[in-house]
């Protein structure tokens, strides 16, 4: 259970980092700012990717990679594509169509800067961009077992029965009233699915994790996912427009049913927490040392935006 202790003393942040800067750098060479055959396009692709984010999903990847052994540079294609897709489903999210938010990562959104057109294909072209990098042997030791377990498990995650699926539901949803276990259910499709992605891509790069050790992950990635779309509707009605980066109490303001909405704050609270708590005891079933992952559980549960 011991990390060398060059690692031990790192705190949760400083991993974070770590991950953040590989993933900037990797992503980088994957979208390059070079001559290309539809120059806005790129620059859109740019904008909604490369400019902030906090990269948990990344950092999920590398955490859970690391874990089970896998070498950092088996861990850069999946983690640029769940941050392809996790970017090309805030540009839609942010859509006028769907919250109509003009704020994302501290700049107007990418169809304030580029126009809905541009921005839509700029969203598609993040889709099939992440496909693209996972199904490429360049640069990574995973067999074409691997790299096909890949797209399946990020493909799942982002469709119908993953993210895109759960936006479907939460625009529905949006003015009417869910029962909790509905708004459960929509925030496993839309958030915690890539967010379990993040998890299981990892394992799957690694090539290590027995079928009871991906169960325990399973588990872990599902309570944590959940936890953090519960924070992320807490921030929306607690946290300012500036810490945000986006627009705070966007969620009231379009009458969208979020935990706070349904349960109030402070049992919303209880509830992250408890998914908390209940993600860190599942990581005590593994032998492994799970000292990143659960520095990774605290940042997604404990922050600022
Ligand atoms: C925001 O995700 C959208 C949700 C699914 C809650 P993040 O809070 O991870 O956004 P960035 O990548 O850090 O901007
Ligand atoms: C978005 O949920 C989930 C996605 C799949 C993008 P929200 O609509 O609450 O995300 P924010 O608050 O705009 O980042
Ligand atoms: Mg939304
Ligand atoms: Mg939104
Ligand atoms: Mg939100």
């Amino acid at each position: 259970m011991n990390l060398p202790q060059t690692v031990h003393n790192q705190s949760n942040a400083f991993l974070l980092k770590r991950y953040q800067h590989r993933l900037l750098e990797q992503l980088e060479l994957r979208l390059p700012d070079s001559p290309t055959a539809v120059p806005t396009l790129r620059q859109a692709m740019r904008y909604a990717s490369l400019n902030g984010g906090k990269r948990l999903r990344a950092a999920l990847v590398y955490a859970t990679g690391e874990t089970f052994g896998a070498p950092l540079a088996d861990l850069d294609a999946p983690a640029c594509a769940v941050e392809c897709i996790h970017a090309y489903s805030l540009i839609h999210d942010d859509l006028p169509a769907m919250d109509d938010d003009d704020l994302r990562r501290g700049q107007p959104s990418c169809h304030q800067a580029y126009g809905e057109a541009i921005a839509i294909l700029a969203g598609d072209t993040l889709n099939t961009l992440a496909f693209e990098i996972l199904a490429d042997s360049k640069n990574t030791a995973c067999n074409g077992t691997q790299r096909c377990r890949m797209i399946h498990c990020l493909a799942v995650a982002s469709g119908e029965t993953g993210m895109a699926g759960g936006q479907t539901l939460d625009i529905l949803a949006t003015g009417t009233q869910l029962s909790l276990q509905q708004l459960q259910a929509m925030h496993r499709l839309k958030t915690g699915a890539l967010i379990q992605a993040s998890v299981q891509l990892g394992a799957l790069a690694a090539n290590t994790v027995n079928v009871q050790d991906l169960a325990i992950l399973g588990r872990f990635a599902s309570s944590i996912g959940l936890a953090f779309q519960v924070v992320d509707d807490i921030l929306d009605a607690t946290a300012s427009t500036a810490t945000l980066g986006k627009n705070s109490g966007s969620d009231s303001l379009h009458n969208k049913i979020t935990y706070v909405s349904l349960l109030g704050l402070q049992s919303a609270q209880q509830t992250a927490n408890e998914l908390y708590q209940f993600a860190l005891e599942c990581l005590d079933g593994l032998s492994d040392n799970t000292d990143r992952l659960s520095a990774l559980a605290n940042l997604m549960v404990h922050r600022s935006h």
